[in-house]
């Protein structure tokens, strides 16, 4: 079978590196720029970049496909800057979805939980009503309206509580501060399923190869995150236990103790019903994920910023 070709835009953030570096090993054909060399919010470098792939993997006999790993992820900024946040997460997409049309390369679109209110006590299933309650949800929200209704051969995947390396992620500042504080409060009532970037990656890589073989999945919204879900509180807890600290270093608050400014919803576990349904590989318990990311980056983690 030929090689995957594929580019992804947002390449340098912690998704869009891991997918980088594990495409690569599979040995797939990749290019992924970082928004210095791919601004997903211009035009003409969307429509080049998207039309140069379809030519690269033409004259190659490869299989192309998009993978959109590009995103304004900082979720309290977006309160204040909606436009910004709204130009790389809802126009982005837009632009790269209507590329992928016209060039006809099929495109994963990654997107959040943070699109969901978190009112439910059930899981959420992809059909499931949006109810954003932040800018940076509205966003999200909004670009993955615009690719599924662009006409490109597009599916949107949410995943939730990403953590890699090369981010600013949950994982690395608890380590930084297991080091700098005796006892830390985490708040114990937003539930979510920490992700990690390498397991969210596989799958991604899995989907794409899939779709490249035109046994894309019937449904075009898929939920992607590693199994089970817990809170911050529970999350910092593992992270401490598996950095060989004292858990009962970390106590539990309410999200009232340290208001943020976005709201973040309560409760946004995505139900794994889709990804299974769709015969992907189940994704790793997220303990399990977060137990193989703290071996393998331990030193990174020592030393983290
Ligand atoms: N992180 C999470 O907890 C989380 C949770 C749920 C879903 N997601 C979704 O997962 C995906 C990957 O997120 P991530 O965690 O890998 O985020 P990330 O580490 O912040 O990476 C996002 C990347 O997008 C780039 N970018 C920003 N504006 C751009 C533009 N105009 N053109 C091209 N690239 C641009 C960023 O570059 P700069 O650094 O130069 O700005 C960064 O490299 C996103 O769709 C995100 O919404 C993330």
């Amino acid at each position: 079978m030929t090689a995957l070709t594929l580019l992804i835009p947002g390449g340098t953030g912690q998704l869009g590196r891991e997918l980088n570096r594990q495409a690569q090993q599979a040995g797939a054909d990749v290019r992924a720029p970082g928004r210095a060399e791919l601004d997903v919010t211009s035009a003409g470098q969307v429509v080049s970049a998207v039309r140069e792939l379809a030519e690269h993997a033409r004259r190659r006999g490869g299989r192309p496909v998009v993978i959109n790993a590009a995103a304004y992820t900082a979720v309290d900024a977006a309160e204040s800057a909606e436009r910004k946040a709204f130009a790389v997460n809802a126009d982005g997409p837009r632009l790269l979805a209507a590329a992928c049309a016209s060039a006809q390369v099929p495109l994963i679109h990654v997107s959040t939980d943070y699109v969901f209110s978190g009112e439910s006590d059930r899981p959420y299933e992809p059909d499931d009503p949006l109810g954003p309650r932040s800018a940076y949800g509205r966003t999200k929200a909004a670009g993955e309206v615009a690719v599924l209704a662009s006409g490109a051969d597009a599916w949107v995947v949410r995943t939730a509580w990403v953590y890699g390396v090369g981010g600013s992620n949950f994982v690395h500042t608890i380590a930084r501060l297991e080091r700098e504080k005796e006892t830390l409060r985490v708040v114990d009532d937003q539930h979510g399923s920490p992700t990690s970037a390498e397991a969210l990656a596989g799958g991604l890589l899995q989907l794409a190869e899939r779709i490249a073989d035109g046994q894309g999945p019937e449904q075009r919204t898929l939920h992607c995150a590693c199994q089970g879900s817990t809170t911050w509180f529970g999350f910092a807890r593992a992270i401490f236990e598996e950095l060989d600290a004292d858990p009962e270093r970390v106590q539990p608050c309410s999200t009232q103790d340290f208001p943020r400014p976005a709201p973040r919803p309560a409760r946004a576990v995505l139900s794994p019903r889709s990804w299974l349904a769709a015969e992907l590989d189940p994704m790793p318990a997220w303990r399990e994920a977060l137990a193989a990311y703290v071996r393998k980056h331990r030193d990174e983690l020592r030393a983290a910023e």
